[in-house]
């Protein structure tokens, strides 16, 4: 085995995140137009996107031997599944008022069209899991930063700001369940790279892809508010989205590395504990 299991992950709760969807919400909920399109990018790649997570955890649990040692991992697996399905549904509804407002899901056919083409090609259901656990490293530099830097939802409705939050909170808590699966099956560090370089090349082009179609029908795409959106949030020196992920992505080609490495659960579970109100929980 070339990873190593730290097991510190906090138990996993099933939460309903309530909130109403049905009479929409503001066109730029987000302030500006081109963090709005990215974000809504964003809740476009994840029902298919988290589908593709859950049915690789669930193509590699038959695989842990059934030494009572893996008890605790398989529980936290079931409830990783059940979160997934809950950012699922959500962002279903979420993706309803998108396409109500005229924008278009592309992401929902590439996703699928991939797996398949994967699957034809007799790639291990080890490999789509590693694929998995570099998504899942990616989800959750995205839910600290939000966390770490509270500025990025400020100017998002306050639904908004607590629907991004809610699903920050959930990447963040559950940020070691495939890596921890991955390792306990004797993943090689080699694939996880190779996966992880290659998702991550992937998430950027199809990010920028899915942003960039957005805008188009959004008709703001050749605004120059726009374009200074795009690079004072990419590449403001301490503040821009390039700038502050680079480091932590990085991380991921270390040898020992670990999702739970120099984080903590605290601001996850602070966010959480100070917005009772926002859900309901359905179990653990
Ligand atoms: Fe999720
Ligand atoms: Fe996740």
């Amino acid at each position: 085995m070339n990873t190593s299991t730290i097991d510190h992950s906090p138990d996993l709760t099933i939460r309903k995140f309530l909130i109403n969807l049905e009479d929409g919400f503001p066109r730029h909920w987000h302030g500006d137009a081109f963090q709005t399109q990215l974000y809504n990018a964003l809740s476009f790649s994840f029902p298919a996107g988290e589908q593709a997570f859950i049915d690789s955890v669930r193509d590699c649990l038959p695989m842990l031997p059934a030494d009572a040692k893996y008890d605790a991992l398989r529980t936290s697996a079931k409830n990783f599944i059940a979160q997934e399905a809950t950012h699922r549904r959500i962002h279903e509804r979420y993706n309803a008022v998108l396409a109500q407002q005229g924008l278009v899901n592309h992401w929902q056919d590439w996703i699928p069209k991939r797996l398949a083409k994967f699957k034809a090609k007799g790639v291990h259901p080890l490999n789509f899991l590693a694929t998995t656990v570099a998504y899942e490293h990616m989800t959750a530099v995205l839910a600290d930063l939000m966390f770490e830097n509270p500025w990025m939802l400020d100017q998002a409705t306050p639904d908004m700001q607590a629907l991004w939050r809610w699903h920050s909170s959930e990447e963040s808590e559950h940020r070691s369940l495939a890596f921890d699966l991955y390792a306990a099956l004797g993943g090689k560090y080699r694939n996880r790279i190779v996966c992880y370089v290659h998702a991550v090349t992937l998430f950027a082009y199809e990010t920028t892809a899915q942003t960039v179609i957005n805008l188009w029908h959004d008709k703001t795409l050749f605004k120059l508010p726009t374009l200074w959106g795009f690079l004072k949030h990419g590449f403001h020196p301490t503040r821009g989205m390039f700038i502050v992920m680079f480091k932590p992505m990085c991380e991921f080609f270390s040898r020992d590395f670990h999702p739970w490495k120099n984080r903590s659960q605290a601001p996850a579970q602070h966010w959480l504990s100070q917005n009772q109100a926002r859900w309901q929980a359905l179990g653990a």
